[in-house]
Formats: structure tokens, sequence, C-alpha cells
């Protein structure tokens, strides 16, 4: 039996695993994906190459680059039947229950793609090409929108807005959604990728490890706070009522949403980049509400607790910027998170290990066995 001294609670600190995909130095603030530094891949690459990169190990050359963006804009279509599902949800259903069954539903229309095992690769092209749709087939229904078209000829980024927001963005727009997605594609074994590993460490399908993903990334404390992040804003309103509804959560204990990280010490380094695409796009559409928010919140729970922002805390404030609504907010961590979730499966099943931790037991043994008619 387990000793105390053996419980690592949340399993903190435990090292479970060796991947090549992502490295986090806590201490630093460095991300790195497959060996690339993430303030590289914001700056001078294109979602599609870093999903490329996670997938195959490598950036991809012009004609694989050309190759992986003609096949995601091909696969953007749903199938009629999923189609028609998404069209019966509650309009009242949040997203994140949309995206789950929706993505559980997906792989009964490609049970070739359901087969554990490298070709799985183009169950990852699909789900990933296929999520924007999802989101805007259930959003353009609740709003009353028109029906989506596929534009194959939008890049991913810009196609994700144009699915939910039926326009096509603007440069400046498709730009900022394209580092927003990068920054937030893989990021070691959080929750929802660990999900996602132990669903495939089972020999089970990957749109079944990506239903696990899905519903984990929902819960507040991982994917769902930048929604939250927004709500705060709401109840603080101007920077000078910072301090007074931070001291207000504080005093019961609450989490402030956005902030503290289990691995990084220091600033979240999307965090960094994402402060200042809030600040870039707010000046380009003469918003700087939410972004001058964040910096005084930002300072009042740096001076209350220590904490230092998080990927959540600025991300929000990107999306309202292009109206769009927040409960699409953790279905967007979604839409870029599939591939890194996508990669880790490929990866398990490259080296498959059950995942199987152990608890240390704390009840009682050696009950004796009461017969029903003599229990009290
Ligand atoms: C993501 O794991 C990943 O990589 C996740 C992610 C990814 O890319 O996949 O980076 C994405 O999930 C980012 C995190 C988004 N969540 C939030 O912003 C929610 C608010 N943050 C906290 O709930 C918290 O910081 C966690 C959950 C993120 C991490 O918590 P830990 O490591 O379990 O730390 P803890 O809860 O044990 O807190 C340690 C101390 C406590 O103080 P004491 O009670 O011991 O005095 O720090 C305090 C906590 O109270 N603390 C906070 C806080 N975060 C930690 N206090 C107030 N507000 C916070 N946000």
């Amino acid at each position: 039996m387990a000793s105390s001294a053996d419980v690592q609670r949340g399993l903190q600190d435990v090292v479970a695993l060796e991947s090549r995909l992502c490295f986090i130095d806590g201490k630093l603030g460095r991300l790195i994906y497959q060996g690339y530094d993430i303030r590289d891949l914001a700056e001078r690459s294109t979602f599609e190459e870093v999903a490329y990169l996670l997938w195959y190990g490598k950036l991809p050359t012009g004609p694989e680059l050309s190759d992986l963006t003609s096949r995601l804009g091909a696969l953007r279509t749903l199938p009629p039947a999923l189609a028609e599902m998404i069209d019966r949800f509650p309009a009242d259903a949040n997203p994140m229950d949309v995206l789950r069954c929706a993505v559980s539903a997906l792989g009964l229309y490609e049970p070739a793609e359901t087969q554990p095992g490298p070709h799985a690769i183009s169950g990852a092209l699909r789900l990933t090409a296929t999520m924007p749709s999802i989101l805007g087939q259930f959003h353009r229904r609740r709003k009353g929108l028109p029906p989506l078209k596929p534009r194959p000829d939008l890049s991913h980024a810009a196609y994700l807005i144009y699915a939910l927001l039926d326009r096509v963005p603007t440069g400046p727009e498709t730009r900022a959604m394209d580092v927003d997605l990068i920054l937030h594609a893989d990021h070691e074994l959080n929750a929802s990728t660990f999900a996602a590993r132990v669903t495939a460490s089972t020999l089970s399908d990957l749109y079944s490890a990506v239903t696990s993903a899905v519903g984990a990334l929902k819960g507040p404390l991982h994917g769902g706070a930048a929604e939250r992040v927004v709500d705060l804003l709401q109840v603080i309103r101007t920077p000078d009522r910072a301090a007074e509804v931070v001291h207000s959560k504080l005093v019961r204990h609450e989490r402030i949403m956005g902030f503290g990280h289990r691995v990084y010490k220091v600033e979240d380094p999307r965090a960094t980049i994402l402060r200042e695409w809030s600040r870039r796009l707010g000046e380009a559409k003469g918003d700087l509400h939410y972004y001058e928010l964040l910096r005084k919140l930002e300072e009042v729970v740096h001076r209350e607790k220590g904490l230092y922002p998080n990927v959540d805390l600025y991300s929000g404030s990107v999306y309202a910027l292009f109206g769009i609504p927040t409960d699409l907010f953790t279905p967007i961590f979604a839409v870029s998170r599939v591939t890194g979730w996508t990669a880790h499966v490929l990866e398990e099943y490259e080296d498959l290990r059950l995942i199987r931790p152990m608890a240390k037991y704390v009840g009682t043994v050696d009950l004796p066995y009461v017969p029903i008619g003599q229990r009290t």
C-alpha cells in the first residue's frame, strides 16, 4: 500500500512520461514546441505551420504547408447528418457541451480514423478542420445568422472568425487570432491533454481521446478561465475599483481567474505576447477599456498575492474586441488545443504504456459482513 509520503495531490511535480512535443521552463517562463521557442513561432509562423510542427516534428516546407492548408480547407464541411444533429441541440446549450457531443458523434462517420495508430493523423486533420465548422453551425443557428459556407480560401484563423461572426476579418484581426491559436496549441501535460493521453493509453480511439479532453478543458480551473476573466472585468468596471473587488474575492479565498499556474512561477510567456496583442488590437479599434482594466488588475493581484498572469488573462479581451460572445472563448481554446491533443495521442500510440497511477487507501479494512436483515 502507498505511504502518505508518496501522495502528490493533483499529481503536482510528478513526471509521468517522456515527450518530444512541448517543453515548459516554469522558472524562466519559456515555452518550446518541438524545439522552437513560442516567441519565434508567434512572431514568424502561422497556426497551420505550428499544427504541422506538432504532428510531424518539423516545420513544413512550402509545398508541405500548401498541401496541409488545402487538406484542412477541404475537410471543413460537416457530414450532413452531424449538421442536422447540431441544429437540434438546445439553443441555450453550453457551446463546450455542443463541441463535446459533436466531436464524439463525428467519429461515428469516420470509422477508419477511429483505429489507434499512426493513420489516426487523418482524424487529427479532420477534427482540427471541423471544430470551427461545428461551432459556426451551432452559433449561427442560435443567432439566426445565414448558414455556414466552407470557404476553403480562408486561413484557419480567418475561417474561425468568419464561421462565428459571418464576416471575413481584417488583416490585423486575422493575425491576432492566428497568434492566439499558436499560443494555445500545446502545453505539455495540462489536464485536458493528460485526459486525452490517459484515454489513448488504453488503446481507445482518437475521437474518444479528444472527447475526454474537451470535457476536461471546460472546467474553470483550466480552459474555462478566459470567460470568467471578462465576467470579472464587467464587475470591476473601472480601474479604481480593481483593488476593492480583488480584495473582496481574496478574503473569501476565491481564485482570481487568469492568474497563477501550476508550472509557471513567473509570467506565462503567452500572457506577455497576448498582452501586446490586446493593446495593439484595442488601439486599432479605439477601445482600450479591457486592456486598461487588465493592466490595473495585474498590478493589484501581483501586489496582493504575488501572482502572475497566465494565458487566459488577455485572450478574452482579444476575442471580445472581435465581438465574440464569452461562452465561445473556451471553445476557441479547444479549436487550437485539438492540435496538441491529437499530437499527444499519436505520440502515445507510438510508445504506448497504460497510464494507471495508484491511490493511497485511507478507508477501513476487514469489516465483518452483516446480512441486510441485521443492518441498522
Ligand atoms: C490554464 O496546466 C496548464 O498548462 C494549463 C494551461 C494550458 O495551456 O493548458 O496553461 C491553461 O489552465 C491556465 C490556468 C487557467 N486557470 C485560471 O486562471 C484559474 C485561476 N488559477 C488558479 O485556480 C490556479 O492558479 C491554478 C489552478 C491555475 C493552479 O493552481 P495550483 O497549482 O493547484 O495552485 P493552488 O491552487 O494550490 O494555489 C497555491 C496558492 C494558494 O494559496 P494558499 O491558499 O495556499 O494561501 O496560490 C493561491 C492559492 O490560494 N492561488 C490563487 C490563485 N492561484 C493560486 N489565489 C487567488 N487567485 C488565483 N488565481
